[in-house]
């Protein structure tokens, strides 16, 4: 697929506008082939929706009979949808010429009573259908045996796999393992971005998910590859961007890839300019511009103490100890007590994020520089 703008801000679009991932994508594919299942675990927009279609991609180009399935649950409020939206992505979608497996979807289509349309693009027919709280553990028992049954190799992901923790179903989570492990042909890529929330589901022995996967995370792409990377699209505009500019333009977004993209994306739009570091202020001016709306809504959402606390975080940037005095005394924020209270609702509402290191900061990189500005 040829892209009028090589820097898409949502999608996978094919290696040409993907950028390195190679120990990752190899890692991964790795883990994958050799049986495990795996887990990927890092910030919003970072990258891993991309790199696990990138594996994807990758996967079919050597074994063409890979049956790749990609399901984002992150709609999803309850169980019964989940399986809903896992049951939509494989079921049917398994072109094999044996009967049982036959005899297994038409079960399944007599149990559910699906409706069947048409692909609007391909003409192939499509299911639709609606799982019943009280039949979603037969559901995806079902959907395991159809792939378990086909006798190819399937793998799975689950994105925005967090949601599960959300559900009011009670042991979800042990349900989904106890299937998972008798079906030696499906292999699951269990993907998320809340890493408390994902730590404690595979990382706690209490936890049916202990154990169970290979746990993996992404970091920033490479300065040095990803500048190389953009220039070269610039080229082909007869600019050119230089590694300066370049790493300037990411060290303004703490090289967060969907940040990067977002300006490259507007960069890109102006063949005519020259690429400077005035030019990436002016690009991100543009989109905090054209942002300003949402960004004052969600400031105006927020309690006084939490207005006062997120601002102090964007201005400071980076804050190690956010109930400590000094901090407080600088930005005039209330008690230590309510500073905390004010915190935990921010990192709730994933307006603040903390990181590995322990410190704080705004989630939202374009937003943090938004609230700077304010005074
Ligand atoms: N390796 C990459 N090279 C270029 N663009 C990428 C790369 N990885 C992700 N992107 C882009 O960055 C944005 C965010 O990536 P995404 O995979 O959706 O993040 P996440 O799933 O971690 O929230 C998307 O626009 C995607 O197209
Ligand atoms: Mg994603």
């Amino acid at each position: 697929m040829k892209l009028e703008n090589p820097f898409p801000e949502y999608g996978y679009f094919g290696s040409e506008y993907f950028c390195d991932r190679e120990q990752e994508t190899q890692r991964m594919i790795e883990a994958l082939q050799n049986g495990s299942n795996v887990t990927l675990i890092a910030p919003r927009r970072i990258g891993k929706t991309g790199l696990i279609h990138h594996v994807f991609e990758r996967m079919k180009v050597t074994d063409k009979r890979a049956q790749c399935f990609y399901v984002d649950v992150f709609p999803t409020k309850t169980f019964s949808q989940m399986v809903q939206f896992v049951a939509n992505a494989v079921m049917g979608k398994l072109d094999t010429p044996s009967q049982s497996i036959k005899r297994k979807l038409n079960n399944f289509i007599a149990a559910l009573r699906p409706t069947m349309s048409p692909d609007p693009i391909t003409g192939a027919p499509t299911f639709s259908f609606a799982v019943e709280p009280e039949n979603a553990r037969e559901t995806l028992t079902q959907v395991f045996e159809y792939m378990k049954e086909s006798g190819q190799m399937c793998y799975l992901a689950i994105d925005e796999f967090q949601q599960v923790s959300n559900y009011n179903e009670i042991g979800a989570d042990s349900f989904i393992r106890s299937i998972i492990q008798f079906v030696p042909n499906v292999h699951i890529i269990f993907s998320g971005s809340q890493q408390h929330l994902l730590s404690d589901m595979f990382m706690s022995p209490k936890h049916p998910f202990f154990n169970s996967s290979q746990i993996m995370t992404i970091k920033e792409i490479d300065v040095e590859k990803y500048g190389t990377f953009a220039n070269n699209f610039f080229k082909k505009q007869g600019r050119e961007m230089s590694q300066d500019v370049f790493t300037y333009l990411y060290n303004m977004v703490d090289g967060q890839t969907w940040y990067v993209q977002k300006i490259l994306n507007r960069l890109y739009r102006t063949p005519k300019e020259e690429l400077t570091e005035k030019t990436v202020n002016n690009a991100v001016g543009i989109i905090l511009g054209e942002q300003e709306i949402n960004y004052q809504s969600s400031y105006n959402l927020l309690t006084e103490n939490q207005a006062l606390l997120l601002t102090a975080i964007a201005r400071e940037g980076v804050v190690n100890a956010p109930t400590s005095l000094d901090f407080i005394m600088r930005y005039r924020l209330p008690a230590p007590s309510s500073v905390k209270l004010a915190l935990k609702s921010l990192q709730d509402k994933e307006f603040v994020f903390q990181t590995e290191k322990g410190e704080y900061i705004v989630y939202d990189r374009f937003f943090g520089m938004w609230l700077k500005r304010l005074e």
